[in-house]
């Protein structure tokens, strides 16, 4: 984001207090929860972890041996357990734990007794194939409540999981298998986007050479296409599933036993394994989840999010399931089959907490509100968002058109490494500036620092960190504990570097201007400059290739690649949507670029460094910044030129 729009945004005045109605009714209706968390942080969070069920209760709440935590010691639970069997000794029993939607409009609602005899079930399955607690499980289906089942299945065994977004490449897959050895892989013959179908299981094949820790592979039959089947290898979910008991103890397991590795892009090609424990994790998804979306047990609570993601994994399966709430889960895309799906099955299920994406709301934004004013959404009555700065136009427009102006809108700023929400409103306590995430969750403590490491002042930006531990927090990369030490505790020793800019306004908001390092956030999504850029010098013709994120009206940002070809290569004119498609084939699609550029140099430093934020401004059609370092200063005005005739 550029300064001026950051000085935009500070213009940005409006203020939403809390509706009296609402916060008459809030799970949280009183500032002085901030205080007490800050006169007491630890205290605060060990009266949080009463929210979840422990075996056997911890004996510390905090072990900080900088940069390595260890939250709520010697405890032992389960998460599945957490999540299921102690909503189905009481009345929740018969409750909705799933509702879902497919795309093509079927759909299947598990009470949490349903939920909790699959689980066991398919933890049996696990078993028999030989998984045992501590190995790894990768997960690799589309948006369906086995995606659910078969995480709280790997929790129960303590086997943690692997889930690989469906729309990463057998190529992704085979990496992230590889880097966690998995031993097993739950995938679909096929997974239901825009009414034609995904070929999950054939990705999988793909992968799978090349990937030789998984023993067997569980196919989940979705779409009925045809798919090969590995004698000895594969087995059908249906099959497996007949006649297995339903009885399967949730496995105690410590408190800082890893419950799962989530793969997220860092500044490095290499995805980075980012390892989550059970006891502090619990905690903090649980607490946040009840406080933030302000949980009461007849909510019908929405977040789109896919399971792959953090958001998936934090708010759609083990916060809301340990608060026993009702979860809607859609599978397909917003468009299908038509413009109005999103405000179609809030009116069937009378959801009333959405939780979306800023670039969701944008595309509703370009498509009209003819469409939410088609269907009725009068029970919606919280709204949120997450996973980009969110403007303030599309804020207003979410709250018009969605809330009717009678929501409140959390906007959560967190990572897939804080494990859980770590920015927001509490909707029913803390006033709303349409742009701005407000401030830390009680709890929470987050400064900005300049380069040197001081505090900066209100009204001033600089490095957004986190200067306490907390507890859903990382505990390390997968295997990789110096990564982990270098990448977000190296700045400033002991404290965590989130990767992203941020301002904080004088009232104290906080204003996220987005990353810092070479990610690319495209539609919510995590993107390595770096992997793109593998991927474009893996293709036989490129030599060389630089890959920023530009501005982009709907996705927030666009990859853009500015690509040099091998001696002697002919620009054909095709070349450009082959090195597209050789990307999404790498990567997958969310991955392939919006524009490649051919240039015969890149800008570099007389050091050799690509110099990106030339090529940022470039790409953006901004005035040169500093080109003094640079080593040739003429390759970056040729360029300049070309790309406003060509761009
Ligand atoms: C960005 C998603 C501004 C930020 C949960 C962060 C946000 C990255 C917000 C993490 C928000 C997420 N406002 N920026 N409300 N939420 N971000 O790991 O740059 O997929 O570092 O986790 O998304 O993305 P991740």
């Amino acid at each position: 984001m550029t300064e001026e729009r950051f000085e935009a945004l500070l213009q940005e005045n409006r203020l939403f207090q809390p509706p009296e109605s609402f916060q008459a009714q809030a799970n949280v209706q009183s500032s002085e929860i901030y205080d007490m968390a800050r006169a007491d942080r630890l205290g605060f969070w060990a009266k949080q972890s009463e929210r979840i069920t422990w075996f056997e209760p911890w004996t510390q709440v905090l072990d900080w041996q900088p940069p390595f935590a260890q939250w709520f010691v010697g405890g032992k639970l389960n998460a599945a357990y957490n999540c299921l069997d102690r909503h189905v000794e009481g009345w929740r029993r018969n409750k909705a734990a799933i509702i879902f939607e497919g795309e093509p409009g079927d759909s299947r609602v598990l009470t949490y007794q349903d939920l909790h005899r699959e689980v066991s079930q398919f933890a049996n399955v696990l078993k028999s194939l030989g998984v045992h607690k501590g190995d790894r499980v990768t997960i690799y289906l589309p948006m369906i409540p086995e995606a659910a089942i078969a995480m709280l299945a790997c929790a129960r065994i303590g086997a943690p999981h692997s889930v690989v977004f469906g729309g990463f490449s057998a190529e992704s897959l085979r990496d992230r298998i590889n880097d966690a050895e998995a031993k097993v892989l739950i995938t679909s013959d096929g997974s239901f986007r825009r009414g034609s179908v995904v070929q999950l299981k054939a990705n999988a094949d793909t992968a799978l050479k090349g990937a030789n820790s998984v023993e067997h592979v569980v196919v989940v039959k979705r779409t009925g296409i045809e798919v090969a089947m590995t004698a000895g290898r594969d087995v059908w979910y249906h099959e497996v599933m007949q006649d297995v008991s339903s009885v399967c103890p949730a496995e105690p397991m410590d408190a800082e036993d890893m419950l799962y590795i989530l793969y997220t892009s860092g500044t490095t090609g290499k995805p980075k394994g980012v390892v989550h424990t059970t006891g502090g994790y619990m905690v903090g998804v649980a607490s946040t989840h009840q406080m933030i979306f302000d949980i009461k047990e007849e909510d019908v609570y929405w977040c789109t999010a896919d399971v792959g993601w953090v958001t998936g994994h934090s708010y759609i399966v083990y916060g809301p399931l340990a608060n026993g709430s009702t979860v809607v889960m859609y599978e397909g895309s917003p468009d299908y089959p038509a413009k109005d799906r999103f405000w179609q099955v809030i009116e069937k299920y009378k959801v009333s907490i959405l939780y979306t994406a800023p670039t969701a709301i944008r595309t509703f934004m370009k498509w009209g509100p003819k469409y939410p004013q088609s269907r009725d959404l009068s029970s919606l009555r919280l709204l949120g968002t997450v996973g980009e700065p969110i403007n303030p136009e599309a804020w207003m427009w979410y709250y018009k058109y969605i809330g009717a102006e009678r929501c409140p809108i959390v906007d959560t700023w967190w990572q897939t490494e804080t494990g859980m929400i770590m920015m927001t409103p509490l909707p029913g306590v803390t006033p709303l500036k349409p742009g701005s995430c407000t401030v830390p969750f009680p709890g929470v403590e987050v400064e900005i620092l300049d380069r040197a490491g001081q505090p900066v002042p209100k009204g001033s930006g600089g490095y957004l960190t986190v200067s306490q531990p907390w507890p859903a927090m990382l505990r390390t990369v997968y295997r990789d504990p110096d990564r982990y030490a270098n990448t977000y505790f190296s700045n400033w020793p002991g404290i965590y570097f989130t990767g992203d800019g941020a301002k904080w306004d004088e009232e104290g908001y906080f204003w996220v201007l987005g990353r810092v390092d070479d990610v690319i956030n495209v539609s919510g999504h995590r993107i390595g400059t770096m992997e793109v850029e593998s991927a474009l010098v893996d293709h036989p013709m490129v030599a060389e290739a630089a890959c920023i994120g530009k501005n982009h009206e709907v996705k927030g940002q666009a990859v853009a690649a500015f690509v040099t070809l091998k001696e002697g290569v002919e620009v054909r004119d095709d070349l450009i949507d082959e090195l597209k498609a050789h990307v999404a084939k790498k990567i997958g699609a969310l991955a392939r670029p919006d524009d490649i550029f051919f240039t015969a140099e890149l800008p570099k430093t007389r050091s050799g460094k690509i110099m990106r934020r030339l090529l940022r401004d470039i790409a953006e059609g901004r005035a040169l910044g500093d080109t003094t370092t640079l080593a040739d200063a003429s390759v970056v005005n040729s360029l300049k030129e070309r790309y406003k005739e060509e761009g």
